[in-house]
């Protein structure tokens, strides 16, 4: 599943010790994995083979720009959601004609940026963005390209916070609203309608809400079909679960057996935008522990990591393994329980809670698993913090994708008017 492995009571990240890399980079760092990162991209491939699909893996889950190029090279397109992403995909080499734009905020400087660099096209959220998209592209004089997202009403049981597919949701449009759209698209001149997009949510771990997405879906093309509208994408976004602790979400093989007979004859072309399938086992967040804390309730692990470098189990109460990147073969402490905490001045700032570990010193390194995917890209400089340096395995190698920020980097932008001088 993933290259983290132990051999002789050390941590590994493929053939590279990870307290090799801490003692080269210093702590925290991001790490991921070269080989669990195509792998995963590669397990989606094979098992859709049949389809054919246009994989785009979702930059949001990570964009650090090596971990971006390594997957454009091995063939994957690029979903975006805003002008900065548009950057760095073109940046790192992705072709327009793989990149597919979301986002219910598109302004009208990210749509001309889109326009002008002809992506393949954008998955509209509203009508208002629609006209928008067709007014700019009336100005510079092209057609655009377009898909409308739909929002097809469905359950993904998943967390509230990243449940997408549901009316009371702001993403999408309506299966009448999209109709309505659709029987008048021709008075939309500078616009050509591609395909439909679904995306229900993230960290979904069965098929079954998808499935009735995409058969939801396949009946409205139906109704299209019958009324001489032609689709030639349907984009079935992301959002496929992984493990994170006891989860058994579906395999991409298994999910891929399910969905293949559905869209297998449709003529239809196929996208999928994974983004955390593909990066979130790929990487971990390495933090040292600071202090050990005993206080008359609890027991407190201190790292020198905290909620703004992974704020997944602050603001989803989400479960990360924590691996010590050093077992100790010697008991000298008996297991206990303790908090995981940074040194963020919020009591939200936790890593885990009355987590079970074993034999942990301070200086210790600790490895929290599974931060490949909305690690670094929801990290913050909150409390005047530096993000950390990210690092890449590949093999018996390590090298540095992104270099730890420095105090320089905390007040570059900032400007202090002449007044105040
Ligand atoms: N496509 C669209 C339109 C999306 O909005 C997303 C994610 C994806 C694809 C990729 O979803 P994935 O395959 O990674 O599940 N920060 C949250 C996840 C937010 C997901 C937002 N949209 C977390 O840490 O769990």
């Amino acid at each position: 599943m993933h290259d983290f492995k132990y051999k002789n009571n050390e941590l590994y990240c493929e053939a590279v010790k990870l307290s090799d890399i801490a003692k080269k980079v210093s702590t925290p760092f991001y790490l991921y994995s070269y080989n669990t990162l195509l792998g995963h991209f590669h397990k989606i491939e094979k098992a859709f083979k049949a389809l054919k699909p246009i994989i785009c893996y979702s930059m949001k889950a990570n964009s650090n720009l090596s971990l971006c190029r390594a997957l454009v090279q091995a063939g994957s397109g690029l979903d975006i959601v805003s002008g900065g992403e548009l950057y760095k995909a073109l940046l790192v080499g992705c072709q327009p004609k793989r990149i597919v734009y979301a986002s219910v905020g598109k302004t009208e400087e990210e749509i001309r940026q889109a326009i002008a660099k002809q992506i393949l096209f954008f998955n509209v959220e509203s009508l208002p963005e629609l006209e928008l998209i067709n007014k700019v592209a009336g100005d510079l004089g092209v057609t655009a390209s377009v898909a409308l997202r739909i929002n097809p009403d469905v359950e993904p049981k998943t967390h509230s916070y990243i449940t997408t597919g549901k009316l009371t949701n702001k993403f999408g449009i309506d299966f009448d609203t999209a109709y309505a759209i659709l029987r008048r698209k021709d008075s939309l001149s500078h616009l050509r309608f591609n395909g439909l997009h679904i995306h229900i949510g993230s960290q979904i771990i069965q098929a079954q809400p998808y499935l009735l997405a995409i058969k939801k879906i396949l009946g409205f093309i139906q109704k299209l079909k019958r009324n001489a509208i032609q689709i030639e994408y349907l984009n079935i976004g992301g959002g496929l679960g992984i493990i994170y602790n006891k989860e058994k979400p579906q395999t991409a093989d298994e999910f891929a057996k399910k969905v293949i007979p559905l869209l297998k004859n449709t003529g239809l072309r196929i996208i999928l935008e994974p983004g955390r399938f593909i990066a979130g086992n790929a990487g971990i967040l390495a933090a040292k522990i600071l202090y050990i804390k005993k206080t008359p309730l609890k027991n407190f692990v201190i790292t020198d990591a905290g909620m703004n470098d992974l704020i997944r189990p602050s603001l989803y109460g989400a479960y990360h393994e924590i691996l010590p990147v050093r077992l100790k073969t010697i008991e000298r402490k008996p297991e206990a329980k303790y908090d995981v905490v940074g040194p963020i001045c919020e009591s939200g700032d936790f890593f885990a809670k009355d987590r079970h570990l074993k034999n942990i010193a301070e200086g210790d390194i600790l490895a929290i698993m599974s931060a490949g995917a909305y690690g670094f890209s929801m990290a913050s400089n909150y409390n005047c913090r530096l993000r950390p340096p990210e690092v890449m395995v590949k093999g018996n190698r390590f090298y540095l994708t992104r270099k730890r920020e420095s105090y320089l980097d905390l007040v570059r932008k900032d400007v202090i008017p002449e007044f105040l001088k």
